[in-house]
Formats: structure tokens, sequence, C-alpha cells
């Protein structure tokens, strides 16, 4: 398998700089203001949900690169769940979730796509490089078995404290990609004041813990309503 798919199970996450070309990343530029306004849900948060995501031309054809690259480059079976445009400022900073380490309840794949260049100043997405991912997933399979049934504890990850941990933010041009799996410890980087980072998260459902078959029926449902919109797009 290739290097993409190596990093990913060995370290938790990789990086694709430059993943999209001037022309496309112009293209993306232009879109994402007008895709923030039409679907935010605070000043700093906009979501599109499954419906969105089969409506959306211009969203089905960034997702679509990122697909195939993935269906090519990575062994996880995945499929996309929704989509985050994110543009965060200082004044957004506060010492919890989720600017601080932790791994999420719920598993998934996240793909960033940078929207402007990024680096420590603005809010680098910072990473484990050292972590032991299999003992992680052990403690959020134990968190789910244990805090099922209370809901006052769902916040969207579980706090994990530990001084051997090396971090790594991830610094990168705009139109660079970074994937991440959600069992390894991260957290969004402090903006300094008058940065702003922009970027668009995808969301892949990888669930281990649903059965195959539910996995499969639900992945092609999904899939082929995308694909058909993206091909009726692309006529
Ligand atoms: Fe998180």
């Amino acid at each position: 398998m290739s290097i993409f798919n190596n990093e990913l199970v060995n370290k938790g996450f990789f990086k694709a700089e430059s993943f999209f070309n001037d022309a496309e990343l112009a293209d993306i530029e232009e879109n994402f203001e007008i895709i923030f306004k039409e679907n935010m849900i605070n000043d700093n948060t906009a979501k599109l949900d499954y419906v969105k995501i089969f409506t959306n031309k211009k969203i089905n054809r960034i997702y679509e690169k990122i697909n195939k690259f993935l269906e090519k480059n990575i062994d996880y079976d995945f499929y996309l769940r929704n989509i985050w445009f994110i543009k965060t400022q200082n004044q957004n900073y506060k010492p919890d979730l989720p600017f601080i380490p932790h791994i999420d309840k719920k598993r998934y794949l996240k793909v960033f796509i940078y929207i402007n260049d990024i680096t420590k100043d603005n809010g680098a997405f910072t990473v484990s490089t050292n972590s032991d991912l299999k003992k992680n997933e052990e403690t959020r399979v134990k968190w789910w078995k244990e805090n099922n049934l209370n809901p006052s504890k769902n916040k969207h990850g579980l706090l994990i404290k530990d001084n051997n941990l090396n971090f790594e933010p991830i610094e990168m041009k705009k139109g660079s990609i970074v994937c991440f799996d959600t069992n390894t410890p991260h957290f969004a980087g402090y903006v300094k004041p008058g940065n702003i980072r922009k970027v668009i998260r995808f969301n892949l459902f990888i669930d281990q813990n649903t059965s195959k078959i539910k996995f499969l029926i639900k992945k092609l449902t999904l899939e082929v309503s995308r694909k058909l919109n993206y091909l009726r797009s692309a006529l």
C-alpha cells in the first residue's frame, strides 16, 4: 500500500502538500464564503448535512478529488458523513475542547483542506506523532460502554493527558490537505490576535464496530446518491 496508508496506520495521520492546483484552489476560495454564508450555524462554523452534500455541485467536485485519492491510497473503508467550513479567530479560543489534547468519541477519518496558509500563528491543527492508537481505541470503546446513556457527558472528545506524547503543528500552504484518524490525540491550535484560520473539514465515517453489512448498505446508499449528483453536475 501507499506511503500515505503507512503513515495513517503507524502515526495516525498523513499530509499532502499542494493537493489542489492553482485553478482548483481559486475555485475553492471563491466558493468558500458563498457556501459558508448559506450553511452557517454560528459566526465561525458552517455545516453541510447529508442532503446538502448530495445537492451542492461545488462541494461535490471538491470532495470527488479527495475521495478518488483516498480510495486509491488508503486501506480504510469509509463514507462521507458531513462537511464543516470553519473560520477560527483569536476570540473563538477557550481552554477547553477542541483546544486541548483529546481523541474523538466517535471514530472518524477527518480530512482538512487548508484554505489559507496556516502556521503556528494562525492555529495550525496539532496532532500527536507517537501515540499508541490501539490503546486509544480501547479507551474509546471502554468510555462508550461506561457512559453510553449519559447525554450530559456527550461532548465530542475524551481528554488525553500524557506527558510522553509529542505534538506536531501541521503548518502548510493553502490547497494542502491533512487526513487523520480521530483516535490520534489532537487539538485545535491557538490563533494569535488579528489572524484567521480557514479550513474545510470532511468527516468520514469508519466505525469498525458497526456490522459489515450495515456499513456497506449505508455506504452504498450515500455514495450512489452523491456520485449520481456529481455526474449530473459534471455534464
Ligand atoms: Fe477532535
